[in-house]
């Protein structure tokens, strides 16, 4: 079984970052506020009153950044770009100055052979944009298909894959419904028609792509298998309504046509009444999926638990991440097993896996992360067989180049190949940057 022990030739491979995490300057060159830079500037928001103002400094240190890829050899480069970087008011005037930084970022780029993979939305809707309703207003399909031409017509020769939307459960679920993202909402209303409204957006900016772009276009989402926590019918019952809420909601109507039966009851007179034709535009318009993979989600039924009656819960005795996060490698290889089994074989990049663990200060020069090394061995080789049981993965992108500002958590959390000094951000590339470096020489054959 030689052939099972090799990722396929041309696999791409790469490292992840989104553009609020890592830039800081967040108003530099005309660029307008988004929702995150008013949510963290909000008092109560983020616990320790971190903002993104600083972020791991790449908006001005990109260029040294992009040297450390190329030593590290990575083959593709997956960032965000800020739609209130580009578009004044987030619908209308092009900010050509916010626009030459990413012009110039992948002239950068290509100058050192690595592929840039730009995702268009990656949380931080202009807050111009918020103030008309957001994802709620009809218009925010649109809008956002104005903003992606923007992007393809300036870009599209040399991004080799875009990403619509990164985590769209995120923005509704996390943002819309618990909470606990930007704009932190919490509307059992507001989520569906959140949800419906992205969807549209997704779509509506393919059908622009297909008209424009020469290269190829898709979404990521998070997948996260979901596992009763015990054998009792009600915890069973409980997981599967929790697996349509995390894993179908985007999936299904994108792939299948229609929304998961169990969110549509479990909203029950919260759900909007949907358009079939909405459906028939949603349909199909993507060439490739791209899997976020953390971990797997152990589930209790909980009726105090709206609207899901379904709740997470810790694996007790489970080796975790600095996250709270159960390490969980199998569950990489149900996800995309699952995901093959249910919607076919569709073009698969991993565009986010990785994990969080505590931060050391150099000794010496080195930076030892043991624990990350043996994270991404324990993934890939899970990657791997995905691949051999049928799963069409072209490509892995590690989570996180650099670390960052971790959402509410601020910069506590640290998942980066590359980590950055909290006080003046200079790089020192991890151990585990060194082992990447040779898993992409090898294509995989030192896991
Ligand atoms: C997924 C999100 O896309 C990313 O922004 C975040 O840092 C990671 N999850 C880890 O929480």
């Amino acid at each position: 079984m030689i052939q099972d022990r090799k990722f396929p030739e041309g696999f791409l491979w790469g490292a992840a970052t989104c553009a609020y995490q890592i830039e800081g300057s967040p108003l530099a060159d005309n660029a307008e506020p988004s929702i995150w830079d008013r949510f963290t500037h909000t008092p109560g928001w983020i616990a320790s009153g971190d903002t993104g103002d600083m972020g791991s400094d790449h908006y001005r240190r990109f260029r040294e950044d992009v040297e450390l890829m190329a030593q590290l050899g990575l083959q593709a480069y997956r960032f965000s770009i800020p739609w209130s970087r580009i578009i004044m008011g987030g619908h209308g005037i092009i900010n050509t100055l916010g626009l030459d930084v990413y012009q110039h970022l992948i002239d950068a780029l290509m100058e050192k052979g690595i592929k840039p993979v730009v995702t268009l939305y990656h949380w931080d809707l202009p807050a111009a944009l918020q103030d008309r309703g957001g994802w709620l207003n009809p218009d925010s399909p649109q809008w956002f298909a104005d903003y992606a031409e923007v992007l393809f017509q300036a870009l599209d020769d040399r991004v080799g894959h875009w990403i619509t939307f990164s985590s769209p459960w995120s923005i509704a679920a996390q943002g819309h419904l618990e909470g606990t993202l930007a704009p932190g909402h919490r509307d059992l209303y507001e989520a569906p028609r959140v949800a419906h409204n992205l969807l549209l957006a997704h779509a509506r900016a393919v059908d622009v792509y297909r008209s424009i772009g020469k290269q190829s276009i898709g979404l990521a989402v998070d997948l996260e298998p979901q596992h009763p926590a015990s054998r009792s019918d009600e915890d069973k019952a409980a997981a599967i309504r929790r697996d349509a809420y995390v894993n179908r909601w985007f999936l299904d109507p994108l792939l299948l046509g229609h929304y998961p039966e169990e969110l549509i009851s479990a909203f029950g007179a919260a759900w909007p009444e949907i358009d079939p034709a909405d459906l028939e535009r949603i349909r199909t318009k993507t060439d490739f999926i791209g899997v976020n993979y953390y971990s797997r989600g152990l589930v209790r039924a909980d009726p105090n638990a709206k609207p899901f009656g379904a709740s997470r819960i810790r694996m007790p005795g489970s080796f975790d991440s600095e996250m709270g996060w159960e390490i969980y490698p199998q569950g990489l290889i149900e996800a995309l097993v699952w995901f093959k089994d249910r919607y076919g074989r569709i073009p698969l990049f991993i565009t986010e896996n990785g994990a969080a663990f505590t931060n050391t200060p150099p000794v010496e020069g080195e930076v030892e992360d043991p624990e990350r090394i043996g994270f991404l061995r324990s993934h890939l080789r899970a990657a791997r067989r995905a691949i051999a049981a049928g799963a069409d993965l072209r490509g892995y992108f590690v989570w996180s180049l650099l670390d960052g500002f971790e959402w509410t958590q601020g910069y506590s959390k640290h998942f980066g190949l590359i980590r950055v000094d909290p006080d003046d951000q200079s790089r020192t590339p991890k151990t585990s940057a060194r082992f990447y470096s040779e898993v992409i020489r090898s294509n995989g054959e030192n896991l």
